[in-house]
């Protein structure tokens, strides 16, 4: 049977960047994935990256469009009962800010240089399976077009997001799973429409949370809160128009611009976090592991900062015999992991509304706190930018 050094499971962007890390690095891996080419580039996931997000791309060799097209953000807005409030990134954190550019981009990238450098990446790969983790080597098998593979490895990177086969390989009494999950979901569209302002704007209305993003000058990206069983039937372009300039309030209303609205979905809301993230051989890394609401955006940058300890870990074990990293792997991760987890379900029990009437005025004395505090809105900012790997 072939042996690799690394056989990551999942090209999403924790696998996919993962994989061009450790080749900046001179390991080799197998990349495996379900999903074909055209699906994985044409899923649309949120967009905004923290700064050590970026500097990895950089690292991995995918910097160059991202610097290019990404759109820099120093600061976003709040609006608050129909009033908008500026939250200035760069002046709270010293400098500090984000780069909008969409996750669907961040793969497209890393797939393009995976291609180019030759390195392998099998699309469509069925049936992974992931065993042997606990032993002297571990194996993963799959089907390729309909013809049984397997190969030995030292590791297997589970990198296969939350309905992958990594976690679930793993025995359920080694793993320690927390979790909760929201009583209501997102409703997103995308449409060829310029956003309301150049920057982003997160809402808290009597009707409901309401986002407005992008994808670029004139590709609007927003969301609105809504009920976990909602039927998006139920929702034609014009009353979701018509409910985002409601949420946004009346002197903002007209700053609402329409257009063709490209792609429609409903999100749920889930915080899920299940450790340690290393089974001897067997590491999980992004949504594999731990899931955020997507309010503030963190779950394509801890998918990053895994993948950063991760690859530092690995590195050293080839490189310089040594596996103090791998062995803290898990622990560092994590620490940053629930910083994370912390801020977006702060974020997201602040801005939603809910359905006790006390935890809901408590929200808006705590966004009135927010608005008249520098201390507090530094919290925030510094959190938002992304803390430090
Ligand atoms: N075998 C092979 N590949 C698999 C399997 C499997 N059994 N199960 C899932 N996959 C693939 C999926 O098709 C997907 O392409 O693993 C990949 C996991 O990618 P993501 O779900 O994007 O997860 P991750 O790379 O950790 O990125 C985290 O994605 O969900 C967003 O908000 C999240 O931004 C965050 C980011
Ligand atoms: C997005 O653009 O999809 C997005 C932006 C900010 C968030 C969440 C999602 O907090």
């Amino acid at each position: 049977m072939r042996h690799v050094p690394v056989v990551v499971v999942g090209a999403g962007p924790a696998g996919l960047l993962l994989a061009q890390l450790l080749h900046a690095g001179g390991i080799d891996c197998v990349v495996l994935e379900r999903r074909d080419r055209a699906y994985v580039e044409a899923r649309i996931r949120a967009g905004v990256l923290e700064r050590g997000t970026v500097e990895l791309l950089r690292q991995a060799g995918v910097g160059e469009r991202v610097a290019r097209e990404g759109l820099v953000h120093t600061g976003f807005w709040l609006s608050v009962g129909g009033r908008r409030h500026h939250v200035d990134l760069a002046a709270l954190t010293g400098g500090g800010a984000v780069t909008v550019y969409g996750q669907t981009e961040v793969v497209k990238d890393l797939i393009a240089a995976r291609v180019a450098l030759g390195q392998e990446l099998v699309f469509e790969a069925a049936d992974v399976a992931v065993e042997g983790f606990l032993e002297e080597r571990a194996v993963v098998r799959w089907t390729d077009g309909g013809s049984p593979r397997a190969v030995s490895c030292d590791f297997v990177a589970g990198c296969d997001g939350f309905h992958g086969v990594c976690r679930a390989s793993i025995p359920p009494e080694r793993l320690v799973v927390r979790e909760r999950v929201y009583p209501f979901a997102w409703l997103g569209i995308l449409a060829d429409a310029p956003p309301p302002s150049d920057e982003l704007v997160y809402v808290r209305s009597d009707r409901g949370f309401a986002l407005f993003s992008m994808r670029g000058p004139n590709v609007s990206r927003s969301y609105l809160q809504c009920r976990t069983d909602e039927d998006i039937a139920a929702w034609p372009d014009d009353r979701i128009w018509a409910e985002l300039r409601r949420r946004l309030g009346d002197i903002d209303a007209a700053l609402v611009h329409e257009g063709p609205v490209r792609e429609k979905s409903i999100t749920p809301m889930r915080s899920f976090v299940a450790e340690p993230l290393r089974h001897g051989r067997l590491l999980l890394a992004g949504d594999a592991a731990h899931i955020v609401p997507p309010t503030g955006a963190k779950g394509l940058n801890l998918a990053a900062s895994d993948v950063h300890y991760l690859s530092r870990a690995l590195l050293a074990h080839y490189h310089q015999g040594r596996d103090d990293l791998l062995e803290t792997y898990s622990s560092t991760a994590l620490a940053r992991v629930w910083k994370a987890q912390r801020f977006s379900w702060w974020m997201t029990s602040m801005l939603h509304l809910g359905s006790d009437p006390f935890d809901d005025r408590l929200r808006v004395a705590e966004l009135e706190y927010l608005l008249g505090s520098t201390a507090a809105r530094t919290a925030l900012a510094e959190n938002y930018v992304g803390l430090p790997f």
